[in-house]
């Protein structure tokens, strides 16, 4: 696909965001668009090689890179302590995070089932919590959770992660309903399959046989989610929440 040109623009000036998973991949390529758009954001990872390069990378200032696991209760609330002192009060959060450890279901072990489930859908529960608390007391915010298309059509030998990710589509509706009178907006993006290294390792029959199942017959890059994701955290989307994008090719049709 040709590249996505960058756009500049002002109108997340004045927020901060904390992307989580934003070390690399789709997490950073959202952090980067955010910035763009004119938030600082806080660049959120559990690897510490990535954390703050990412963030020294991103266009403007006042970023700011912290590592933590999105499965540990107290580093998730230590860190969103630590960004609403050194970054400001959060008013954008992006739960990006996500790991796959694909098996048929037979032999899908319990720990391939928590592991991803923890990260997936535990995490996303952790960092909404500790993230939301400053948001309802200022009746702003704005969060997006990155789910998958496979949460919507599951996929033989994904069963712990198209689970994980169904369940983020009722988290994501139910947050909505809650907080929306607090001035709160929750939504979903579904990714379908986005050149990353988590597609990566996908041998090549198998991106083949992918591409023929997209309308739009290529796999997706980073800034195409990234762009969706701006959008919807941004004043343009104020009357949207609870909803779920699919940004996928045209691999599942809503309706
Ligand atoms: N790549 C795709 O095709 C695709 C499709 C649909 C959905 N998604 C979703 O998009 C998100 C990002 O995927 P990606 O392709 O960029 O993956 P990636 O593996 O390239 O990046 C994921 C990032 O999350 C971080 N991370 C993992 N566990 C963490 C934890 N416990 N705490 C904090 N950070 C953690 C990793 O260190 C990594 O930097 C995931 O939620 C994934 O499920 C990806």
């Amino acid at each position: 696909m040709t590249e996505m040109p960058a756009v500049e623009g002002s109108e997340l000036r004045g927020e901060v965001a904390l992307v989580t998973g934003a070390g690399r991949g789709i997490g950073l390529a959202i952090a980067r668009e955010l910035a763009l758009g004119g938030a600082k954001v806080a660049v959120v990872d559990v690897d510490p090689a990535t954390v703050d390069s990412a963030a020294a990378s991103l266009p403007g200032e006042g970023h700011r890179g912290y590592s933590a696991d999105v499965r540990n209760a107290s580093e998730v609330q230590a860190v969103v302590e630590r960004v609403e002192v050194e970054v400001g009060p959060l008013s954008i959060l992006v739960n990006n995070a996500g790991i796959t450890r694909d098996n048929l279901l037979l032999r899908m072990s319990e720990e391939e089932w928590d592991g991803v489930l923890a990260v997936n859908l535990k995490g996303v529960f952790l960092v909404t919590k500790a993230a939301v608390r400053g948001m309802m007391k200022r009746r702003k915010g704005a969060i997006v959770n990155i789910a998958s298309v496979i949460g919507l059509m599951g996929n033989a030998g994904q069963a712990n992660y198209a689970a994980s990710k169904a369940g983020l589509l009722g988290f994501t509706k139910s947050v909505a309903r809650e907080l929306a009178s607090r001035g709160i907006r929750c939504n979903a993006v579904a990714p379908g399959f986005i050149r990353t290294a988590m597609t990566e390792k996908l041998p090549t029959e198998v991106v083949e046989g992918l591409q023929a199942r997209i309308p739009l017959g290529t796999l997706g890059e980073p800034e195409d989610v990234a762009g969706v994701v701006r959008f919807l955290v941004g004043p343009r989307a104020r009357y949207i929440t609870g909803q779920v994008l699919a940004v996928d090719g045209g691999m599942v049709m809503a309706g």
